[in-house]
């Protein structure tokens, strides 16, 4: 099989970049947290290396701090968002999100928020299963994208209107395992 990919132009965020402001987005996340349970809901597939990332660094924030803790639970969901330039564009729940949010915190884990569409449709889903809160950390943000305003409550990242992909993020499915953001060649 052969797999032809556009090239990568550059590297817009190494991974010690990443790896860095991963460490600091845990630690405020563990401090604003702390002593309480949390569930991270990953929104499969683009936030899984993020998210992994993410919640080891929460783990490294408690460990340093010795006293406290957040009990971290694990949940995902899927969406599917369908692009077409004659409608607004429509997203659909695929799997994840039901009654197990009840009464709790729930952190958001997305790897970008680009016309906030996504974001959009899953807090109003979120809303209706009642949980005690809903924030939001994306790695990265397009501000310049966006249609549909949104609630981000921690940002790894803001970026220019740049096609970027890896770490998590992919072009026709491929470059999701590099371990730090590209800037993807012409297409
Ligand atoms: C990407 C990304 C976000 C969403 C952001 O997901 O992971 O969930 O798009 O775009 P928006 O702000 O314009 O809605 P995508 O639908 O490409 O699926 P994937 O996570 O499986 O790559």
């Amino acid at each position: 099989m052969s797999v032809t990919n556009p090239p990568l132009e550059s590297v817009l965020i190494s991974e010690s970049c990443l790896q860095q402001r991963i460490y600091e987005l845990g630690r405020q996340i563990f401090t604003d947290y702390e002593n309480q349970e949390l569930i991270l809901l990953g929104v499969l597939r683009g936030s899984v290396l993020f998210f992994a990332d993410l919640a080891r660094a929460i783990f490294k924030a408690q460990h340093e701090s010795q006293m406290k803790e957040v009990a971290l639970r694990f949940e995902f969901v899927q969406l599917m968002s369908y692009h077409d330039s004659t409608q607004p564009s429509t997203v659909q729940l695929i799997r994840g999100g039901s009654d197990y949010l009840k009464e709790q915190h729930v952190l958001i884990v997305e790897d970008i928020v680009d016309t906030g569409h996504t974001l959009n449709f899953l807090c109003e889903h979120l809303q209706t299963l009642n949980p005690k809160t809903v924030k939001v950390c994306t790695l990265l943000d397009k501000p310049s994208q966006r249609q549909v305003s949104v609630p981000i409550d921690y940002t790894g990242f803001e970026i220019s209107d740049t096609f970027v992909v890896g770490y998590g993020l992919d072009y026709a499915q491929q470059y999701r395992n590099l371990p730090y953001i590209a800037v993807l060649g012409s297409i």
